[in-house]
């Protein structure tokens, strides 16, 4: 059977990582057996992991990974949200030294700031220059590995729906990499047009891109990795637009000083066209990333037209607070719209949904191995008892109206494509069922380890 190319990277068992788990019951890693009480257990009796199992640090590199992505982010956003108002709230005061256009006084921990900008460059360059880039790239390079880590790694489940379009693994790879290069292509040609000069013109046509983008995902991919795809194509613009825009110009200005040339205010003009895209983006980036928790944003079918209206929220709420910002009022108005438009998206995700998992279904060919396993049949009994009251499309557990997460796992099929998930949630560690309210017994989660581990070793993987 053909595999994923980064599952053949690793080979079978992943040898590389140190081996804690001898004193097991019977000296191997996941080979649960006995009833009674060991001495050498964990928790409720039953050693159900042990470090040479990949999944452990699958999980926590995926977690590492995550951490960094949200603190290079917020570092980025953060100064950005600073420069931003910064930018707007200077004032012009006649004292200004030669070549500055405006000053701000402002106070934070414990001190006065008084800040100057010299619009194309100060006459000298000073000897101390604080540049702002690597919370930008930081932000992308550990986005970039996230989307490598859940959706190239785990195409099958989150990338890929047979169901959507039925393309292997290494294709959709393909096209979401192809994707977001094409779309920073189109987006820096569109902006160096003669339509780049008008700000409005070129907002209404990137919408419009945006939109037929958003759709365009939705028809190749799962709603879930469509989704984090407007915001991963969104994030690449914005970085692009820092990376090859924003510094290389600064970089132009800065040499020119160094060399004594009076530089071309027009760098300036360029990147301040692109760092205002930034901010109207910045909104929306931010909804995409999250919404992949939330299934009532992205397992609709109207998940693109969602989209879109996130742009336009985004886009008015960002305009009240540069109003406000560059001292010229509040326009509470937007606040009205921004509300409006996101009730019109609780309307529509109450629409159709797109029910992944259903009887009758194709399962990706990772989810063979699972579904074939001669233990799937006891598994997919204790999945039944025990998860599908709240995992199921119509659940029947009270005060679970929706499947969480969308994990369905009332079918064969969900069970299959769900394996890796049952086995953290509930087999490794005990999330799964919440509090334990459906009484999973320890041997059964002993089962459900041995049926994913039985059925990966078996196909020669380890993820
Ligand atoms: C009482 C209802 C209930 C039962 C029973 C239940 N779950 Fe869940 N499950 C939830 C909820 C609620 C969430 C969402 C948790 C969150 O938002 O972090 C969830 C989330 C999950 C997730 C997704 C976790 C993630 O963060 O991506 C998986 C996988 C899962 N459950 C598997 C199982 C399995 C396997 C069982 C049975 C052994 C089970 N659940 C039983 C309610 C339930």
């Amino acid at each position: 059977m053909e595999q994923p190319p980064f599952r053949a990277v690793f080979g079978a068992r992943a040898h590389f990582l140190p081996e804690v788990g001898s004193g097991f019951r019977n000296g191997k890693c996941g080979t649960i057996k006995g009833t009674g009480h060991s001495p050498d257990s964990i928790g409720t009796g039953y050693a159900l992991t042990c470090m040479d199992d990949f999944a452990i640090f699958w999980e926590w590199f995926s977690f590492g990974v995550r951490w960094l992505h949200v603190v290079t982010a917020i570092a980025w956003i953060g100064s950005s949200f600073y420069f931003i108002a910064l930018d707007l709230g200077l004032v012009h005061r006649p004292h200004l030294p030669e070549g500055a256009s405006g000053e701000e006084w402002q106070v934070h921990g414990g001190g006065f700031y008084h800040i100057q900008k010299y619009m194309v460059a100060p006459a000298t360059l000073p000897e101390h220059l604080t540049w702002f880039k690597w919370e930008s790239y930081g932000t992308w390079l550990s986005g970039f590995t996230m989307l490598a880590v859940v959706y190239y790694a785990g195409a099958d489940l989150f990338l890929i729906d047979r169901n959507v379009l039925d393309i292997p693994a290494w294709a959709g790879i393909l096209l979401s990499m192809a994707s977001i290069g094409i779309g920073w292509i189109a987006y820096d040609l569109l902006c160096k047009s003669p339509l780049g000069r008008s700000t409005t013109g070129l907002m209404l046509v990137l919408f419009v891109i945006l939109v037929a983008m958003a759709w365009g995902y939705t028809q190749v991919f799962t709603g879930r990795a469509a989704m984090l795809h407007m915001g991963a194509f969104t994030a690449t613009i914005m970085t692009a637009n820092v990376f090859f825009i924003i510094i290389p110009n600064q970089k132009i200005v800065v040499a020119d000083l160094l060399a004594g040339r009076a530089p071309d205010p027009k760098y300036g003009v360029i990147a301040k066209q692109r760092s205002l895209h930034n901010n109207y983006l910045t909104l929306p980036v931010i909804f995409f990333m999250l919404s992949t928790h939330y299934p009532l944003a992205f397992a609709t079918q109207y998940n693109w037209i969602i989209a879109g209206l996130i742009f336009l929220i985004g886009v008015v709420i960002r305009h009240y607070f540069n109003t406000r910002h560059a001292r010229k009022g509040s326009p509470h108005w937007t606040w009205a719209v921004a509300a409006l438009l996101f009730i019109l998206i609780m309307w529509l995700s109450s629409g159709p949904r797109i029910l992944s998992g259903q009887t009758g279904e194709l399962v990706s060919d990772a989810a063979l191995p699972f579904l074939q396993s001669d233990k799937f049949m006891a598994v997919n009994d204790i999945v039944q008892g025990r998860c599908s009251m709240c995992h199921a499309s119509e659940p029947f557990w009270e005060g679970i109206n929706e499947a969480p997460k969308n994990v369905l796992l009332d079918t064969e099929q969900g069970v299959a494509s769900h394996a890796y998930q049952i086995y953290v949630q509930a087999g490794i560690t005990h999330a799964m069922p919440p509090g334990n309210v459906s009484f999973i017994e320890d041997d059964e989660r002993a089962m459900i380890v041995d049926w994913y581990r039985s059925s990966l070793a078996d196909a020669g993987r380890i993820l």
